[in-house]
């Protein structure tokens, strides 16, 4: 990618904690703010459909239990994904790959879509987010930035849409990262925060890579990494971190 097109500031997960998280109203509150452009979490409901969702279980941010994947989108549309976190969002639906996909057009918004199979299921949830986002971002000025921590999940994105532009997720780095970059065709490292300094991000400039990193809120933290150089910063603190500073 020669023409790196997505803004600095990335809202995670929506709004990050304002809203809940991996919802339409949550993108909503984020694009308040002022951020153009937003992360979030994609895994497959039974049916095989791509649905927003964090966990491989419902139970902590719907009304439903258990392991996402055993539900159908049918199912999965009668439930509230928004009542956990205040009254003010009670009955917010779980969206669909498909509603975000016209929200963030409409808009002109961007966005990096984690692709978060849920255990056993990598490669299928990578071939089945990426030819999904492929058809939707179709004609889109800004293609979708494809991230796993799942390799094999990005392995199934490029040989499905090796066009859509990949990211690879890391916690921790590895010494063979660059290696690792470069086998998957990536464009970017996306790394946890507290994994990157000036050195790793010249690194991946020297080699041709940019540079995302999660999730920081903390303001000087953030300003740290921006002064060396970070090309996509990753937050919860939409109300604190200012997406033009
Ligand atoms: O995509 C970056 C970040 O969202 C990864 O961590 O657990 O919040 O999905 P997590
Ligand atoms: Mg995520």
């Amino acid at each position: 990618m020669t023409n790196w097109p997505y803004p600095r500031f990335i809202a995670h997960r929506g709004a990050g904690k304002l809203a809940p998280e991996n919802t339409l109203a949550a993108f909503r509150h984020g694009a308040s703010f002022g951020y153009r452009m937003f992360e979030f979490d994609v895994k497959l409901s039974a049916d095989g459909k791509p649905i927003l969702m964090h966990d491989a279980t419902l139970d902590r941010t719907t009304t439903g239990k258990g392991r996402v994947d055993a539900l159908t989108l049918g199912e999965l549309a009668a439930l509230d994904a928004g009542g956990w976190h205040s009254p003010a969002y009670a009955g917010e639906p779980v969206p669909t790959l498909a509603a975000i996909a016209r929200y963030t057009q409409a808009n002109g918004f961007m966005v990096n879509i984690e692709i978060k199979p849920v255990p056993g299921i990598e490669y299928r949830t990578g071939a089945a987010v990426a030819l999904d986002a492929l058809s939707l971002w179709k004609g889109a000025g800004t293609p979708p930035l494809l991230s796993s921590f799942s390799e094999v999940a990005l392995e199934a994105a490029h040989q499905v849409a090796p066009d859509l532009p990949r990211a690879l997720l890391l916690d921790t780095l590895p010494a063979d990262w660059l290696e690792r970059l470069r086998r998957l065709e990536c464009v970017a490292l996306d790394a946890n925060h507290r994994e990157l300094d000036a050195a790793v991000i010249g690194a991946a400039h020297s080699a041709g890579f940019k540079v995302l990193c999660y999730t920081v809120n903390d303001r000087v933290r953030a300003a740290n990494l921006l002064s060396w150089g970070l090309d996509g910063l990753i937050t919860d603190a939409v109300d604190q971190i200012a997406p033009q500073s």
